[in-house]
C-alpha cells in the first residue's frame, strides 16, 4: 500500500503545484494518506451497459472518494482476467473486484488472493467456485429472475392477443455462454418454453455484441421461415437483430398478428429504451449498471473492518410501450410495467 500512497503523493503534489493553488494541499494530503487501493478486473467493453458499468465503478473508485483504482480491461479474455488478478496480487493492493467473463475456472486464482489477504468483491455476474470464502462478496442483478419476468410478460402478451402456445415461434439470441446472465436468461426461456409449450426454435450465442447478432440474426432467418419472437439477451443484441429483420424486409412491433417480429431485450440502456419508445423493442427488463457505489461501500467496510452482506441485488425495472399488460409476476413478486415515456428517456444518463 506505501508505494501507492507515495506516488499518488507526489503525483497529486506535482497536480497542485502546477495549478498554483497552494491552499489545497494540505487538504489533498490528508485524504492521500487514507487512500484504498483496489485492483479492478473489468472483463471487457462489449456493451452500453458494460461501458456505463465501468464509468460507474470508475466514478465512485476515484481519488475523490479516497481510491486509488487500477482499472484493467480483459477484452472478453479470462486469461487476461486471471493475469491481472496476479498482478494486482503483486502490487499489494488492498481490494480486489472481479467483473468475471465467465463463471468457472476462478478457484486457483481466488485462493491465491485469499493467501495473500487480499479481500476480493465479484461484481455482475458471478464465480462458480468450490469454496465461497474465496471472495468476500457479491453485487449483481438477478438474471434468472429477469429471464422470468420476460417470459411472463410473453405469456400474458399471447393470452391478450388471442395466440396460442405453439403459434410463438421463438428464437434466443444468447449472451456469452458461460456468463451467470446468459445462464439465467437463457435457463428462464428454455423453461418457460418447455412449461407453456412455447415453439422455441434456436438457440445462438451472440457474446452480447451488436455486430454478432445482426450476423446471427441474418442466419436465423433464413433457417426459420415463421420466426416471431426474438429474446435478445442484451439491447445492443437487440440493435442488431432489429438491423437484420428490417434488412430483410420485415417488421418489428407490438403486433404479431398482423405480421410483427416481437423483439424482447434486457438492459434498458439508452440505446435500448430508445427502440422501445420507437416501438421497436416490446419489452425491455432493466438490468441496472451502476454497481460502483455499492461496491465502494463495501470495500470502506471491509477495510475498516466491518462484516458485510454476502449478497447484494441491485434494483431493477421493466419497461414497454404495449399498454395492455399492467404488471409482470415473477418469484410471486409484482413488477410494474413502466409504460416508457420520452421524459423517461431522456432521464436516462447511459
Ligand atoms: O452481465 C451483464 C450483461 O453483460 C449485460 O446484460 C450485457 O449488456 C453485458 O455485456
Amino acid at each position: 500500500m506505501k508505494k501507492y500512497i507515495i506516488l499518488t503523493f507526489l503525483i497529486v503534489l506535482g497536480v497542485l503545484a502546477g495549478c498554483g493553488k497552494k491552499e489545497e494541499t494540505s487538504k489533498e494530503d490528508a485524504y492521500v494518506r487514507n487512500l484504498i487501493n483496489v485492483g479492478f478486473s473489468q472483463l471487457g467493453a462489449e456493451s452500453d451497459w458494460r461501458v456505463a458499468n465501468t464509468e460507474s465503478m470508475k466514478n465512485s473508485l476515484s481519488l475523490d472518494n479516497d481510491f486509488n483504482l487500477l482499472f484493467d480491461d480483459a477484452q472478453q479474455k479470462q486469461d487476461k482476467q486471471i493475469m491481472a488478478i496476479r498482478k494486482f496480487i503483486q502490487q499489494e493492493v488492498d481490494c480486489i473486484v472481479l467483473a468475471p467473463v465467465t463463471e468457472t475456472g476462478w478457484d486457483t486464482v481466488l485462493k491465491e488472493a485469499k493467501d495473500a489477504k487480499i479481500p476480493v468483491i465479484i461484481t455482475d455476474r458471478m464465480v462458480d467456485v468450490e469454496d465461497d470464502s474465496l471472495y468476500t462478496a457479491w453485487v449483481g442483478s438477478d438474471f434468472l429472475k429477469e429471464g422470468k419476468i420476460a417470459c411472463e410478460w410473453l405469456k400474458r402478451y399471447a393470452e391478450v392477443e388471442g395466440l396460442e402456445p405453439s403459434e410463438l415461434h421463438i428464437v434466443d439470441i444468447q449472451g456469452t455462454l458461460g456468463a451467470t446472465s446468459q445462464i439465467g436468461r437463457t435457463n428462464a426461456l428454455s423453461e418457460a418454453a418447455k412449461e407453456n409449450g412455447w415453439d422455441l426454435l434456436d438457440a445462438v450465442p451472440a457474446d452480447y455484441a451488436q455486430t454478432k447478432a445482426k450476423e446471427v440474426m441474418q442466419q436465423l432467418l433464413k433457417k426459420h421461415s415463421n420466426i416471431n419472437v426474438v429474446y435478445c439477451e442484451n439491447d445492443n443484441e437487440a440493435i442488431g437483430a432489429i438491423e437484420a429483420i428490417e434488412e430483410a424486409g420485415k417488421t418489428v412491433g407490438n403486433d404479431i398478428n398482423n405480421g410483427d417480429i416481437l423483439v424482447i431485450s434486457f438492459d434498458a440502456a439508452h440505446s435500448g429504451l430508445s427502440n422501445v419508445l420507437e416501438g421497436k423493442i416490446a419489452l425491455d427488463v432493466e438490468c441496472n449498471p451502476l454497481q460502483g457505489d455499492e461496491v465502494a461501500w463495501i470495500i470502506k467496510d471491509v477495510n475498516a473492518g466491518k462484516t458485510v452482506e454476502k449478497y447484494t441485488y441491485v434494483e431493477e425495472s421493466v419497461f414497454s410501450t404495449y399498454d395492455k399488460i399492467k404488471a409482470v409476476i415473477a418469484d410471486k413478486e409484482a413488477y410494474d410495467v413502466t409504460i416508457l415515456t420520452q421524459e423517461i428517456l431522456d432521464g436516462r444518463k447511459y
